[in-house]
């Protein structure tokens, strides 16, 4: 008997409880491996499939995209999509979607776990502990930033920016947020002020970038932006890694002109800068934005709507183009 599931080409190993509704719905095509495919087997699974769940870390450019003659739909396994060429997937009329909201949350609580790690030298203070260095309380050991009442300016407010935004009220913090789109108005509670991302930069403690990587945000970072910050400002980014210019970053807090940096993404991910990883007073985490059961499972089953929705004729309901 012929297999009548459609083809599906998954490229990482996704959550169990995504691979077991893939798997009843479709008829895989390779075997998904947890780490990333090799450009070879990304290839053929593009040409190969009628549908592909793709991760962030697959770039997927026009020539795979021209060489997809059977491909409906990519479902990006992510809510940014700076990985996919969105010309040649509308060039080939390949429908694009995204996994948005089920990540806000998480990757809003992720940036707070940064904000609170670096002013509080949470990384610098367990490692002093399990390195059995620890000889009792001090007055003077590890003192951090105080966070309550502090400026938080938001680079970009779309919905993570402002989930982000929203935590800071307990802490009693105003937020100048810059943002290319509509002014917004403060929830009950909370103090939001938009304003020019000069001002954002000279005013805020910390300042946390909420944008999406585009070709105008790239860079939009750099040693003249991180230079109007103030020494004592910290520079949290859970967006993507490009947005800061890491040398310029490097150089900054080498030179001790801002005080710390929270980073989850990189510039040329999973490698590091050469000088970030030995400078104390910035945490360092893999790419964990989204990084929760809840938030991981759910991205799963939305690329999965999105692509029984295409396969099925009908208009998808995540599409980024
Ligand atoms: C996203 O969805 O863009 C996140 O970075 C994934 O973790």
């Amino acid at each position: 008997m012929s297999e009548s599931r459609p083809l599906l080409y998954v490229s990482r190993l996704l959550p169990e409880p995504v691979m077991a509704t893939v798997r009843e719905r479709y008829q895989l095509l390779t075997e998904p491996e947890e780490g990333p495919p090799s450009p070879a087997v990304l290839r053929q699974g593009l040409q190969e499939a009628t549908a592909a769940i793709v991760t962030l870390s697959e770039r997927i450019d026009a020539q795979s995209l021209s060489a997809a003659s059977r491909l409906k739909v990519v479902a990006n396994y992510a809510v940014g999509y700076n990985n996919i060429d969105l010309a040649a997937a509308r060039h080939h009329s390949i429908v694009l979607t995204n996994t948005p909201d089920v990540l806000t949350d998480a990757t809003a609580d992720l940036t707070w776990a940064l904000i609170l790690a670096t002013a509080r030298r949470v990384v610098e203070g367990d490692a002093l502990v399990r390195a059995g260095d620890w000889t009792g309380w001090s007055a003077t050991q590890l003192l951090g930033a105080e966070v309550a009442g502090r400026t938080l300016g938001i680079i970009g407010m779309g919905r993570i920016g402002q989930a982000v935004a929203h935590r800071a009220v307990g802490f009693r913090m105003p937020v100048h947020y810059y943002n290319r789109g509509t002014r917004l108005t403060s929830p009950p509670g909370a103090q939001w002020a938009g304003v020019s991302l000069p001002d954002l930069l000279r005013d805020s403690d910390f300042v946390s970038v909420h944008v999406p990587l585009t070709e105008q945000t790239r860079h939009l970072i750099g040693a003249s932006e991180l230079a109007a910050m103030k020494q004592t400002a910290i520079l949290i980014n859970t967006a993507r890694g490009p947005i800061v210019d890491e040398a310029a970053l490097v150089d900054a807090l080498e030179r001790r002109t801002i005080a710390g940096a929270g980073l989850d993404v990189y510039e040329d991910e999973p490698r590091l800068h050469p000088g970030l990883s030995s400078l104390p007073h910035v945490v360092l985490l893999p790419h964990l934005g989204s990084a929760t059961w809840y938030a991981r499972v759910q991205m799963g089953m939305i690329c999965l709507r999105n692509v029984d929705a295409v396969l099925a004729g009908r208009p998808a309901p995540n599409p980024v183009l």
